[in-house]
């Protein structure tokens, strides 16, 4: 499949309808849930004393950018854990199985080529649940605002899991808008994480549009392009499984919120 690089560069994305089989999706949703079923929530939703709970929870996300790390939706309150949760992050590619042998196919290397990636290296990974009636918003922002490389590189893979729609909380984005500056940036300050705003304007005034996404379908992001997504306000979960790469040949700040001492980063190989 060659990609439609005049349409990428016009619109910063990319629609690729039935580009994962349902096998493949079936294995990472099975994946997903064999790890959730391993996991122990105590230390995380219950365990830390009221006094210690910001700061434990802080460092449990500011290290998960080398582990598998397990966060919760801010809604769930007596939802069991598998429907409680709001993702998993955000090395799943490098220390899980499974997901290290699905993001590493050569079909995805290639893409990544494709798109301009020279040195592709795999950033970061993400399960996405988007849970039934308590999947939250994610506000308007650039993925560059998280993963910065000078310039900016960062390019996402987002995989439906499930078919995502008005109703589930589908991406939205804003065409073309990837065009413009970035607008902030979320990074480490004196141990804190921070957002820091690089440029004042405003998103263009242009239309967002909703992607709609049967499940299987993979969407390109370029990591300039605003997009967010509803609340799932449906019955239906809306997963998907996200994985960022940036190019080698970029420098990558040591202020980036995420950081992977011991766990050098690796491209497709
Ligand atoms: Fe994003």
């Amino acid at each position: 499949m060659t990609p439609d690089l005049a349409a990428y560069a016009r619109d910063g994305f990319l629609i690729l309808e039935g580009y994962v089989s349902a096998q493949d999706c079936d294995a990472l949703q099975a994946r997903a849930a064999a790890l959730v079923a391993a996991f122990d929530p105590g230390p995380v939703r219950t365990v830390f004393s009221a006094r210690d709970q910001g700061h434990a929870r802080d460092h449990y996300f500011q290290e998960s950018g080398g582990a598998i790390r397990f966060f919760f939706e801010e809604a769930a309150t007596d939802q069991p854990v598998p429907l409680a949760l709001n993702k998993i992050g955000h090395a799943l590619h490098d220390l899980d199985p499974v997901f290290d042998r699905f993001s590493r196919q050569p079909r995805l290397a290639a893409l990544a080529h494709a798109l301009g990636l020279a040195r592709p290296l795999l950033l970061q990974s993400m399960y996405l649940f988007k849970q039934p009636r308590i999947g939250a918003e994610v506000g308007w922002h650039q993925d560059a605002a998280y993963l910065h490389t000078q310039p900016s590189t960062v390019t996402g893979f987002w995989i439906a899991l499930d078919d995502a729609d008005r109703h589930n909380g589908c991406l939205v984005e804003l065409p073309g808008a990837h065009r413009g500056p970035l607008r902030e940036r979320f990074l480490r300050e004196d141990g804190r994480m921070i957002t820091r705003r690089s440029d004042a304007s405003p998103w263009p005034d242009v239309a967002p549009v909703a992607l709609e996404a049967r499940r299987g379908t993979l969407v390109v992001l370029h990591g300039l392009l605003p997009h967010a997504s509803a609340p799932n306000r449906s019955s239906r979960a809306r997963h998907a499984y996200a994985l960022h790469l940036i190019d080698g040949r970029a420098d990558y700040p040591a202020d980036n919120w995420l950081q992977r001492p011991g766990l050098p980063l690796r491209g497709f190989a």
